[in-house]
């Protein structure tokens, strides 16, 4: 079995940031098993695990996928104008956008990128049934030592992709994660505070607790000197 230490659940959740750069070494297949399994522990409404999780590993349906990409992130792009209209953007989302180009140009040297599906048309809120998976799935690989991040610039080929690989059309390609050991380092995130989203007993009434906290959150506990 790969060892590895888990990092405990808060630091878990504190640092799984959206990872888009990856080191060529492969994942064993105990540490996929583990990611996998952890996936399926997520509820589904009715508890009906409608889900299929298609591992892609095969190096024509990579090359692929990144040549979608790639369309995807052309068009993506556009919205910010040239090259120096997104250097001129703020660091973390010219970083981010900067991390979006990387992955839609080494796509294919990803070791494994896993499609999330799921039964078209069986729940009411279309996703909901798979995107607690999606979540239990990023965590358990960041819990491994992996990177991660969804990554759905591939999919603008619905009908090509669903051929390739053999998708029964009652299926719904909700995401695409590729997933490696990361280049880059696990968190910490950015995010709105508490108590801007969180609102006590009425729309737009603070929570005087999260009020007093600091603004970062408590990051800071579980991710230390990090
Ligand atoms: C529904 C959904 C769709 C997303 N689609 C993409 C995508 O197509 N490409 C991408 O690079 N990241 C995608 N992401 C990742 C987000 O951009 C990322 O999680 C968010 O910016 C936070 O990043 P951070 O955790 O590194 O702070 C998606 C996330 C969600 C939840």
């Amino acid at each position: 079995m790969t060892e590895q230490r888990d990092p405990g659940f808060f630091q878990t959740i504190y640092s799984a940031r959206a990872l888009r750069r990856f080191k060529p070494d492969p994942i064993p297949e105990d540490v996929l098993f583990q990611v996998m399994d952890a996936a399926i522990r997520a509820p589904s409404g009715q508890n009906a695990q409608d889900w299929r999780f298609l591992l892609i590993r095969d190096a024509h349906v990579k090359a692929k996928l990144q040549e979608w990409a790639l369309e995807g992130w052309e068009r993506y792009r556009s919205r910010f104008g040239d090259d120096a209209a997104i250097d001129a953007l703020p660091r973390s989302q010219r970083l981010s956008l900067r991390s979006v180009e990387h992955l839609a140009h080494h796509l294919a040297q990803v070791p494994v990128m896993v499609l999330v599906l799921g039964l078209a048309g069986r729940h009411s809120t279309p996703g909901g049934s798979a995107f607690p998976a999606v979540q239990n799935l990023l965590l358990a690989a960041r819990a491994q030592g992996l990177g991660g991040s969804i990554f759905n610039l591939p999919l603008g080929h619905r009908e090509e992709l669903y051929e390739l690989l053999g998708i029964p059309e009652n299926n719904q390609a909700y995401c695409l994660l590729p997933l490696g050991y990361p280049t880059d380092r696990h968190g910490p995130l950015k995010r709105k505070p508490v108590a801007e989203v969180v609102f006590d007993d009425g729309w737009g009434k603070r929570w005087a607790f999260a009020e007093q906290q600091p603004r970062e959150g408590w990051q800071e506990r579980w991710l230390g000197a990090d």
